[in-house]
């Protein structure tokens, strides 16, 4: 049975502060600690996925820097093949500067660096591995012209195409055609349905939800935070609701779910189950400080489904 999970994405040095509350503009304020984790859309879920007990691939580019060496190595130290992930000399490697607050709701400034460099003439040595793959993830800390390009080869494929549409930007409907599920949190699918309600309650994501069908999404699952998740589309509508847990860094948990329900989908579980080990996999996270530091086992998740 092919297993392989195949991640096309960013890779980030996440320097991360932790503060009692954010700073409102022009104003100064005094942070509790720093560190600096590994973190990134695309390295997130595929570290997740290695964690959890996956078979994956991870394409993407670094620069030649202090940061390319350690990023890679942490993914390949989970048993995630590192070996499409190129380096881009010519400009820095991605970073991400992270405040977290008293809550452990968090703020994000990125800068791309070799992420942004990421072209789809680049991804052309990657090609066969793409179309090999069972699933694939995508995210949008790439050139969009790139994540359109693996979702078609991935399409033609007829791998599973999971299209994280984070950090959130307005995505053209092809894009969201070729994919099988498309993930927005309530701030992601707020821009991609240019509309902006007030709280995303369940009808709320479920009528926004809609007009992404209608523009192609066959399947949508709002990840709704401390509410749960929602999945609307073919085949019916399904609500896992959260685990309660208490948030200490929500950093990464939208990267956890989805790498969790790619795991499970790649062992051929139901598309149910997969949400309900994506549930218990994204709240794990938030217990924990950081992106890929944050990220469970598969006897994390077992623990705490049970
Ligand atoms: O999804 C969380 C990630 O977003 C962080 O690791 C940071 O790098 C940003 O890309």
């Amino acid at each position: 049975m092919n297993t392989r999970i195949v991640v096309v994405g960013s890779l980030n040095a996440d320097f991360v502060i932790d503060l009692e509350r954010f700073p409102v503009p022009g104003e100064t304020v005094t942070g509790k600690t720093f560190h600096v984790f590994p973190g990134g859309k695309g390295a997130n879920q595929a570290y997740a996925a290695a964690r959890l007990g996956g078979r994956v691939s991870m394409i993407g580019q670094v620069g030649q820097d202090t940061h390319a060496g350690w990023l890679k190595s942490n993914l390949a130290s989970v048993g995630v093949d590192v070996t499409q992930i190129r380096h881009d000399p010519s400009v820095s490697s991605g970073v991400a500067c992270i405040s977290i607050d008293a809550s452990g709701q968090n703020q994000i400034i990125i800068v791309g660096g070799a992420n942004a460099t990421l072209t789809p003439e680049r991804l052309e040595p990657s090609r066969e591995l793409i179309a090999s793959a069972k699933i694939v993830l995508i995210q949008l800390e790439i050139p969009l012209e790139t994540v359109a390009s693996v979702a078609r080869i991935a399409k033609r494929s007829e791998a599973i195409v999971i299209l994280d549409p984070a950090p959130a930007k307005p995505a053209p409907d092809s894009l969201l055609a070729c994919a099988d599920y498309v993930t927005p949190n309530e701030t992601e699918l707020a821009v991609l349905t240019g509309v902006r309600p007030g709280k995303v309650t369940r009808s709320v994501a479920r009528d926004l939800a809609k007009g992404l069908h209608a523009r192609g999404a066959a399947k949508v699952i709002v990840k709704m935070g401390a509410q749960g998740a929602l999945l609307t589309g073919e085949g019916g509508e399904h609500f896992w609701p959260a685990l309660p847990v208490r948030p200490v860094d929500t950093t990464a948990a939208g990267d956890a779910f989805n790498a969790a329900f790619a795991v499970a989908l790649a062992e051929g579980r139901s598309e149910i189950e997969a949400g309900e080990f994506a549930t218990a996999a994204a709240a794990w996270s938030v217990t924990r400080p950081g992106a890929q530091p944050s990220m469970p086992t598969r006897d994390d998740v077992a623990a705490l489904m049970s």
